[in-house]
């Protein structure tokens, strides 16, 4: 059997390496229209930072995993095509903001299309709003000239999370798959069922009719962001009445029915998945005739908005309402820790709220890139997503931000430290030595609760942490 998988990012990449790693007997071919991520996949400098990666892609590349930008060739060649290309927010048009566009999506259908000779199983990686399978298999089946080929088209979202990518791979909670319901969408489903069952058992793998997976993929995204946005609304709610998040988490997660994961509450939730998904569901249920649910869930989306809007002003608010001219320390700007990938990352939205205010600001982050900061902090909202954004830094930005590969120099002179990824190195650093290098009253933000409050108060530190209760040098409201 032959495997190619349109789209080397996030979601194609790991994923076919440990498909490639754990089906010595499947050939594994990944391509991408970007040549320079092809290139970096086949060294040892992979273009994405994955804790585990770099070993899986080694031990497969090259025996049954390869790179390439030869589309043409080995889709064409392949039993089974993965599509893993992006399908970013609507930046224009019917939709703008809220609905996906499938232009990369439609146009891999039409390339598959023109270079199949062969029947092929078509497999959605990428999330997709519902009902994007009929639209694709009729792009499909139109534009492919040679009569016997035919399509059958599988729902098989992916459910990893970065920064765990491999041990989600390896060890997955359920591999879904759906499917058309007559006997090829069936028989279909059993091809790729195979293909998983190389190391996940059977009864982990679900099969669905293609509504459902389509649709549970966004669900998903959509619930486990809600559990965010409640933590996050609870610690509002504990910072004005003395309550502590932390001990109301734990208390909740304990009962069977709430459980204890993804109840940390934070600056917000970033990503490049959740907003999307949550967005992409809003607009597929408007479009459906049922905006009281899109209602429903614009609200999870609005709050994280407004928890990262009230981190700025609890700052602003503390440091006696004004931050003109001060210098602030950011430590992280990934979305979370153990990536790169700044997606989506709060930090993008507290810097821009910062510099409005007229603070400067200077950013450390172990994983990520000066050139990427500055194109983020340029970029208008949802541009991200699109490969052909522009990278051209803006001016203002540039005069109010600063980057150093050094947390003590970015520290040093500064006002403040806001904690906006919960990098574990940050919980070692020598805050003593910190203190006495900033400016007075010092202030640390930690927008991640991973800080010892009470261990930075002795030393002198004004400190906050979201959803405590408040150091009463902290400005109230
Ligand atoms: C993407 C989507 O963002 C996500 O919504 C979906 O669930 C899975 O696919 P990710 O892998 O994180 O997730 O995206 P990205 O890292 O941007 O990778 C997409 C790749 O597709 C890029 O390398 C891009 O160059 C490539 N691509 C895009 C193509 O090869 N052909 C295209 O026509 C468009
Ligand atoms: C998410 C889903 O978890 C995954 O199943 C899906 O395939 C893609 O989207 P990802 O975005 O990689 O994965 O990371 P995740 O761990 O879900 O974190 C998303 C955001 O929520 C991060 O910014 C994280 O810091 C934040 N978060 C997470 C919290 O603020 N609190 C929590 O308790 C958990």
């Amino acid at each position: 059997m032959k495997i190619a998988c349109i789209g080397a990012g996030y979601v194609g990449g790991p994923t076919m390496a440990m498909v490639a790693l754990k089906c010595p007997d499947i050939e594994v071919v990944v391509v991408d229209i970007n040549a320079a991520r092809i290139k970096a996949w086949q060294t040892d400098d992979l273009p994405i930072y994955e804790p585990g990666l770099l070993d899986v892609v080694k031990q497969a590349r090259g025996r049954n995993l390869y790179f390439s930008t030869d589309t043409h060739k080995h889709v064409g060649e392949a039993d089974l095509v993965f599509v893993s290309v992006n399908t970013p927010t609507k930046t224009r048009g019917i939709g703008a903001g809220s609905a996906a566009d499938l232009t990369y999506w439609e146009g891999a259908a039409r390339m598959i299309a023109a270079c199949s000779t062969s029947s092929k199983i078509i497999v959605e990686k990428s999330t997709v709003p519902v009902k994007t399978a009929e639209a694709i298999s009729k792009v499909l089946r139109r534009n492919c000239n040679v009569p016997e080929v035919q399509f059958e088209i599988l729902s098989n979202p992916e459910f990893l999370a970065e920064g765990t990518a491999i041990q989600d791979l390896y060890n997955p909670d359920r591999v879904l798959i759906g499917g058309n319901e007559d006997e090829s969408g069936q028989r279909a489903i059993q091809v790729l069922k195979s293909v998983y069952e190389h190391w996940v058992p059977s009864e982990r793998i679900i099969t669905t009719n293609l509504w459902s997976a389509e649709l549970s993929k966004l669900t998903a995204n959509a619930f486990l962001a809600q559990r965010i946005s409640s933590i996050n609304a609870i610690s509002a709610l504990c910072e004005v009445t003395g309550a502590d998040v932390t001990q109301v988490a734990h208390a909740i997660g304990t009962d069977t029915r709430i459980g204890p994961k993804f109840l940390n509450a934070s600056v917000g939730f970033g990503g490049s998945c959740f907003q999307k998904d949550i967005l992409n569901l809003c607009y597929v249920c408007e479009t459906h005739g049922v905006p009281k649910v899109a209602d429903y869930w614009r609200s999870v989306v609005s709050m994280n908005d407004w928890q990262k809007a009230r981190f700025v002003e609890r700052m602003v608010g503390s440091m006696f309402n004004t931050v003109v001219g001060k210098k602030i320390a950011i430590f992280g700007f990934a979305f979370k820790k153990d990536t790169g990938d700044t997606r989506e990352t709060p930090a993008i939205d507290v810097v821009h709220g910062l510099i409005r205010e007229g603070a400067n600001c200077t950013i450390y982050d172990p994983q990520v890139s000066e050139t990427q900061m500055f194109h983020d902090l340029s970029l208008a909202k949802f541009q991200w997503d699109y490969p052909m954004s522009p990278t051209k830094a803006d001016a203002k930005i540039k005069q109010s931000v600063d980057v150093h590969f050094d947390p003590y120099t970015v520290a040093k002179d500064a006002h403040a430290i806001a904690i906006l990824t919960e990098w574990d190195e940050f919980k070692t650093y020598d805050y003593q030595k910190i203190y006495d290098n900033m400016v007075k009253p010092a202030f640390i933000f930690d927008g991640r609760n991973i800080m010892d409050t009470e261990e930075l108060r002795r030393i002198g530190f004004v400190s906050f942490s979201i959803g405590k209760p408040l150091d009463p040098f902290v400005k109230k409201s």
